[in-house]
């Protein structure tokens, strides 16, 4: 076989692990080996590339594998669970970094207008991938502050330097010999890349950082038409595509727009003040015990708290004590419940947690009224019935569990403080729920003593 065929059938083979390794990433199940599916599809294109290329010395590209690879298993085995935001920020950034630097190699002399005008979206998009992620890193590890930083005239300076790029990006395709164009666009890009995310809050972060995911997606892919690789353009693209649906699932799970994650630092959100009815009835732990030993079926619905009373090795203590009792036990997760993509799932799964028990938001809510008790452990805005009930609240419309249908709710918290959302939340007055009130994985132990 000819070296262009076997190139050409090693990236059709490589793309097909992609996606397929991303199909399985859709399950914790299969999400392991789909990984690894993709990590192999990587290592054939990036051999098979590299056997068709003379231009770079094998030794450096050695040497860089081996940096590249020492430094990635360990900070990929040194990170906690609830840091992987702000590694895959950083990812996304070298991501951007990368396409950056191939969009600048590729520029030659005979390179035509739509060839420049690739590498000019390679530069300019990996440039603003690069720096927006480093800020979102910054932000997340609490190295900068996390909340949005504003200046006067913001939106006239973001104005000014989108004018700027493209007026350099199109000279710089004009009169790709006068390098200084490049520079310019470079420079600017990377300017912007700060100025997009700096006045986005630390806790929006997560969206941000899907999006610049997105972003290096769509830059690899621009790198990918610049120097006509079509691996690269088919990566580019599933990269830049299921970053985008991420980004989308978890705007639509917040009942937000994009722009109003974007550009909410400009213009606050309105709250509103809600008339809530019903009192609040607190209930000991001694006393749930005996609602829950009686109980056949129990909803657990984790939330934030959860995480911050690290609680997940009670939760499932509890699970496997109820179902000894006779109980059923199901988990109802929702998409944004904590403060990350999958941040239930990972810690349950931490816990030994199976999968089965884990019912999306879609699936649990119809079985809801067959709930006799829903454990609300550390979650508020995910489980707030205002989303359904009360046309003005901020988070009208956002899909939420409806625990307020199981027959009983216990909702396990410390105080009445309000969520992320910072607003307030009608369960906790609603005739068949129940507070109880304290750090959830003291109330867990609690409730597990009296199991034991
Ligand atoms: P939240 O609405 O943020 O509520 C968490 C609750 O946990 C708080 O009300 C807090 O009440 C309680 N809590 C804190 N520490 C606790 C402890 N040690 N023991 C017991 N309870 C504790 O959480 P949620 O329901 O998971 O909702 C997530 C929110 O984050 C949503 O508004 C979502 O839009 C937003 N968000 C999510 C993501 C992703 S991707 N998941 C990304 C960005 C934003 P007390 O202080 O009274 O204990």
């Amino acid at each position: 076989m000819a070296l262009s065929s076997l190139i050409g059938f090693s990236y059709v083979v490589s793309a097909a692990l992609f996606i397929i390794g991303l199909k399985m990433l859709g399950s914790p199940a299969t999400a392991r080996r789909g990984n690894t599916l993709s990590a192999i599809g990587m290592l054939i294109a990036v051999v098979v590339t590299l056997l068709d290329q003379g231009i770079v010395d094998f030794r450096y590209i050695a040497i860089a594998v081996a940096i590249g690879a020492v430094i990635g298993a360990v900070a990929a085995r040194r990170v906690a669970m609830t840091s992987m935001p702000e590694m895959v920020a950083l990812f996304n950034g070298f991501g951007g970094i990368a396409s950056l630097l191939v969009g600048w190699a590729a520029i030659a002399p005979d390179a035509g207008g739509i060839v420049l005008t690739t590498i000019f979206l390679s530069i300019l998009i990996g440039g603003v991938t690069f720096t927006g992620s480093l800020v979102a890193y910054g932000k997340l590890s609490e190295i900068m502050p996390g909340k949005p930083l504003m200046f006067k005239g913001q939106a006239v300076v973001n104005s000014a330097v989108i004018i700027a790029i493209f007026v350099a990006g199109y000279l710089f395709v004009q009169q790709p010999e006068n390098l200084s164009y490049l520079y310019a666009a470079i420079a600017l890009a990377v300017v912007f890349g700060v100025l997009v995310v700096i006045p986005i809050g630390g806790a929006d972060m997560p969206v941000v950082i899907s999006l610049l995911n997105s972003y290096s997606g769509l830059a690899a892919c621009a790198a990918g038409f610049a120097i006509n690789n079509n691996l690269l353009i088919v990566a580019g693209s599933l990269v830049g595509a299921s970053g985008i649906i991420l980004t989308n699932i978890m705007c639509k799970a917040m009942n937000r727009s994009l722009s109003n994650v974007l550009f909410s630092g400009f213009s606050k959100v309105k709250s509103m003040d809600m008339k809530i009815e019903g009192e609040v009835k607190p209930i000991t732990a001694d006393d749930a015990f005996y609602v829950l030993e009686a109980a056949s079926t129990v909803a657990i619905i984790p939330g934030y708290g959860m995480a911050v009373a690290q609680a997940q090795h009670a939760v499932k203590e509890l699970q496997e004590l109820l179902e000894e009792n006779g109980a059923e036990v199901i988990y109802g997760i929702h998409p944004v419940a904590g403060r990350m993509p999958g941040h239930m799932n990972v810690l349950l799964a931490e816990a030994d947690v199976s999968y089965d028990l884990l019912l999306e938001m879609d699936d649990i809510n119809p079985r809801m009224e067959t709930v006799d008790v829903a454990i609300v452990i550390g979650a508020n805005d995910v489980v707030n019935p205002a989303a359904r009930e009360m046309e003005g609240s901020p988070i009208y419309g956002m899909p939420v569990i409806n625990v307020d249908k199981a027959r009983t709710v216990f909702v396990l918290k410390r105080s009445m403080a309000s969520g992320f959302a910072g607003i307030d939340n009608p369960l906790f007055f609603k005739e068949n729920t129940r507070m109880v009130f304290g750090d959830a994985k003291e109330t867990l132990s609690h409730l597990i003593r009296e199991f034991g």
